[in-house]
């Protein structure tokens, strides 16, 4: 028996890895976090599977659902929205199963800044403007953030910034970062990102709290920074016509010239 954590994706049903998807079909039990693992994911459960929506439980009756199964010998899908790898609660899950030496597998998925940044159509790393995105949040009701991970300090550094779990929080965003990006940074809003009701609202950080108004209160990305423009960057090297490089040496003499595939 296994627990297989699943990255559900960002909303559209068929941004899921076909090994999520097979993962899924093959467990008798589904554990989803309701309030935005997509319902149609569902449908890949088999049929007459056990399927629990967790948004209502506690992560002790979680683990009653989990230790059932695994009393019965029987494997547990456990879906998760975008990726598992930041604000999943997968951390605290994976301890409480050690704990029970009860086996899990990690299926990663698409996170929502990816989806986000695809829905903008650019890309978050543009040479001479951007080359580090930080995954970040505001502080909520229910976490507080370690000392030093706070937006002005991450400001500083100029990055892209992909702020989550922060929409209600966006005057504060706004005030934040000013000073270091400028009133002029480009701001985009992404919310729900893939799904059939997605929005994108782009402005500046001088204007973007009036562009957003009162719609938009959850399930959505701030992403601030120069990268956001999409204009005024450098071509990287990789294709220039001049590099050399391994898979493209330039003359005879290239230290890469030799070089074949399967080497180092
Ligand atoms: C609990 S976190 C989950 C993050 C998720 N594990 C991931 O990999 O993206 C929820 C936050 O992620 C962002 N988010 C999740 N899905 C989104 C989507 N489809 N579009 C925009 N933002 C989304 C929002 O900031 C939301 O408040």
């Amino acid at each position: 028996m296994t627990v297989h954590f699943i990255g559900a994706g960002p909303g559209a049903p068929d941004l899921l890895t076909l090994r999520g998807r097979d993962l899924i079909a093959s467990c008798p039990v589904c554990l989803y976090a309701g309030s935005l693992v997509p319902e149609a994911i569902l449908g890949h459960c088999p049929e007459g599977a056990k399927i629990i929506n967790t948004a209502p439980l506690n992560l002790d009756k979680i683990m009653d659902e989990i230790k059932a199964a695994h009393a019965a010998g029987q494997d547990v899908a456990r879906l998760h929205s975008g990726d598992l790898s930041v604000w999943s609660a997968l951390g605290e899950q994976l301890r409480r199963l050690k704990a029970e030496g009860i086996p899990f597998s990690i299926t990663p998925g698409v996170p929502a800044f990816a989806a986000a940044a695809a829905a903008l159509g650019t890309e978050l790393t543009l040479p001479g403007l951007a080359q580090s995105v930080v995954l970040t949040r505001t502080p909520g009701r229910a976490s507080s953030m370690p000392e030093g991970e706070t937006l002005v300090n991450f400001a500083a550094t100029g990055a892209t910034l992909a702020i989550h779990l922060s929409i209600q929080n966006l005057e504060k965003v706004v005030a934040d970062l000013s000073p270091a990006y400028g009133a002029d940074c480009p701001v985009a809003v992404v919310y729900r990102a893939s799904w059939p009701d997605q929005q994108i609202i782009r402005g500046t950080l001088s204007d973007i709290q009036s562009k957003l108004g009162e719609g938009v209160t959850r399930t959505a990305l701030i992403l601030v920074g120069p990268a956001l423009a999409g204009e005024g960057f450098d071509e990287s090297c990789l294709y220039a016509v001049d590099y050399d490089r391994r898979y493209r040496p330039q003359t005879a003499d290239s230290p890469w010239a030799s070089w074949q595939h399967g080497d180092d």
